[in-house]
């Protein structure tokens, strides 16, 4: 409370963390807040899926971490908001926005995510966009390590069942069919990944309001986060 004060009064427009397991509805409620307070979405995953489709693409081992880390260093990712909250993924020029949401990259996407230099690399480019504030970030390490000092911090959860099916239609709508169960299971190994790595793991701060959405719809949760922004309350 005292760190949204501070930041409001230097004009500084708030900072909203949302934090989450993949599935957990996290970037659709992200982009709705976004557009909702005319604020920028920033959907860090995609940066992390940008850049393994650039390694895949390139054939590097995704076991040789100083090959990924100079990778990083060497890549220009951005994120272009179009109509406030929708946003382009550009990767060194290329449009990937549809490239990097393949079940290749998704299964692929821990093993680039865990590597420090990689990390660093892509933690600058978020820290520089939520320079001014007025931006939503979603991710697995925002309000604890990217922008600890947000003044919103949401963890989003929800049953794996229900991940998985919530998975298994966005899939099915871009054209892949997919097993419920080994989704699931691939879901839950990717979770296991994200928590347990040494640089920024998927963590649940003390801070963060915690929502588990199995059985809401999107448009509760994103009513119950306006609530607590617009109220103020933590
Ligand atoms: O949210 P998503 O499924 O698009 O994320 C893709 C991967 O990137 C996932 O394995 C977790 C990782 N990721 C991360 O390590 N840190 C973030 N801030 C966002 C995503």
């Amino acid at each position: 409370m005292n760190k949204y004060k501070r930041r409001l009064n230097s004009n500084c427009l708030p900072v909203i963390a949302i934090d989450g397991p993949a599935g957990a509805g996290k970037s659709t409620v992200a982009r709705l807040v976004a557009e909702r307070l005319n604020y920028i979405y920033i959907d860090t995953g995609a940066l992390y899926r940008a850049l393994t489709y650039k390694a895949l693409q390139k054939g590097i081992d995704l076991r040789d971490e100083k090959a990924l880390s100079d990778l990083a260093a060497n890549t220009n990712i951005r994120l272009l908001a179009e109509n406030g909250a929708a946003q382009r993924v550009l990767c060194d020029d290329e449009d990937v926005t549809y490239l990097i949401r393949t079940p290749e990259v998704s299964r692929y996407v821990p093993f680039v995510a865990r590597v420090p230099g990689v990390r660093a690399n892509l933690v600058r480019i978020q820290r520089e966009m939520s320079l001014n504030g007025g931006v939503v970030l979603d991710g697995r390490d925002i309000g604890s390590y990217v922008m600890p000092d947000a003044e919103f911090k949401f963890f989003l959860t929800a049953s794996n069942r229900e991940r998985a099916l919530r998975r298994q239609k966005e899939l099915a709508a871009k054209g892949f069919q997919t097993d419920l169960i080994e989704l699931e299971k691939e879901m839950i190994e990717r979770d296991l990944l994200d928590s347990q790595r040494e640089v920024g793991p998927l963590v649940q701060v003390p801070d963060a309001v915690v929502i588990d959405t199995t059985t809401m719809t999107i448009e509760e949760v994103v009513y119950k986060m306006l609530e607590i922004i617009n109220g103020g309350e933590k």
